[in-house]
């Protein structure tokens, strides 16, 4: 998910206004700032995109999530679904608040199994976390019933889909509350980044004192400001809204270019009888970061990958055997690995983890190889791509 690979004169000019001002801080400095305030514009330039009324910047999608979640008032002992299939960021942010990750199976959208969700709703649970992983969405009609029949929030993951849609709608602006993480390896990055974005006004005044020490950001006094209620640090730079200004305007031209070289490549692969494509739920369109596919098991899988990698075909991953997305190699949260103490509840609801199966999301993510589709190669270079791709995948299939 690229958007470093296009860095041009754009980035470099909202630099360097930040620069010359010298002001890198969002907040304060009013006099020196010659008028920039990069964090505050790239907020109302995510407003529009996102076609939400509200947007805050944040230091990381991580953080995105951990402000979401404690925004929406989650905290100890509250139970978050979240899906098997995701990154450490999910769990982490759960957690961050004193709630309870509570992982489901995926199915094969790779993102959040509606049916799952519903068999693991208790009286605990307060929200609903679809990650859309891979450039693509979860069932979120399906979600939002299941929300509104339980009385649960929506708090969409959108860092590796953002550019994509469902029913018309940006993802993240769907969810009662959603994040990006616009960290160096998103379609299109802060270099360190993230932003949350709502309709909801108490949600978003929440997010924006919680995120900077609880200032509750009246008048431009930051010593007279007052406190409303605890907050940490979670503020993003002026240096890094610079650079996500000038990405957000080239969002489009990144999908665009992500759909023409995806497209490429699907078209070829789909030649091949025992490849099979994810399910897009009905209404959604992707980002098109990536091209994910399944292979019959998991066997031919590994070696697909095995022959991709003696043939030097890259950026493909197969996340069964990999360590930063499914719940199989999480050792350390299986075990909770924790530097601290957690609570009683916390432990308690994730006792049962380190032992738990995850056979329909093994059935998926064993069968699935995600390939990334890269913003700089040449409609040459893609065509090659996908040929060697077919070959690889044949050589694998036998
Ligand atoms: C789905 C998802 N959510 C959250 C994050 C966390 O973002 P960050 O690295 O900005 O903290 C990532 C990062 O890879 C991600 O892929």
């Amino acid at each position: 998910m690229p958007g470093f690979e296009l860095f041009g004169d754009a980035e470099r000019k909202e630099v360097n206004d930040v620069l010359e001002s010298g002001v890198l801080m969002r907040y304060g400095f009013d006099g020196m700032r010659n008028g920039h305030w990069k964090s505050k514009e790239l907020e109302q330039e995510l407003q529009d995109y996102m076609q939400v009324k509200h947007a805050q910047l944040v230091s990381s999608g991580t953080a995105a999530l951990s402000v979401a979640l404690a925004s929406v008032g989650i905290g100890t002992g509250d139970e978050v679904i979240m899906p098997s299939f995701t990154f450490v960021a999910s769990f982490e942010a759960i957690l961050a608040v004193g709630a309870i990750p509570v992982l489901v199976e995926i199915d094969d959208t790779l993102t959040l199994s509606p049916k799952a969700v519903v068999e693991a709703i208790s009286s605990k649970t307060k929200a609903i976390m679809p990650v859309h992983m891979c450039g693509s969405m979860a069932d979120l009609d399906a979600l939002r019933r299941i929300c509104d029949k339980h009385d649960l929030l929506l708090v969409e993951d959108s860092s590796q889909a953002t550019g994509g849609t469902y029913k018309g709608k940006p993802l993240g602006s769907y969810g009662d509350i959603g994040c990006f993480s616009l960290d160096y390896v998103k379609i299109i990055t802060c270099g360190e980044g993230g932003a949350i974005v709502t309709n909801n006004p108490k949600f978003i005044k929440n997010a924006d004192k919680y995120s900077d020490h609880g200032h509750d950001h009246e008048g431009n006094d930051r010593g007279a400001e007052n406190h409303p209620f605890l907050g940490y640090n979670f503020r993003i730079s002026e240096l890094n809204a610079a650079v996500g200004l000038a990405q957000l305007r080239r969002l489009d031209e990144f999908v665009s270019i992500q759909k023409k070289n995806y497209t490429i490549i699907r078209e070829t692969l789909s030649n091949i009888p025992e490849v099979t494509f994810r399910t897009v739920p009905d209404g959604g369109e992707e980002s098109y970061s990536f091209l994910n596919f399944f292979l019959p098991d998991l066997e031919k899988s590994r070696k697909v990958m095995s022959a991709f990698k003696e043939n030097g075909v890259d950026a493909c991953f197969h996340y069964y055997d990999n360590n930063w997305h499914y719940i199989r190699k999480w050792q350390h949260l299986k075990e909770i690995k924790t530097l601290y103490k957690l609570s009683n509840e916390v432990k308690e609801g994730l006792s049962n983890l380190k032992d738990r199966e995850f056979p329909i999301s093994d059935h998926f993510i064993g069968r699935n190889i995600s390939c990334l589709i890269k913003l700089s190669w040449t409609e040459e270079e893609v065509n090659q791509r996908a040929s060697l791709m077919a070959k690889c995948i044949k050589e694998g299939l036998n």
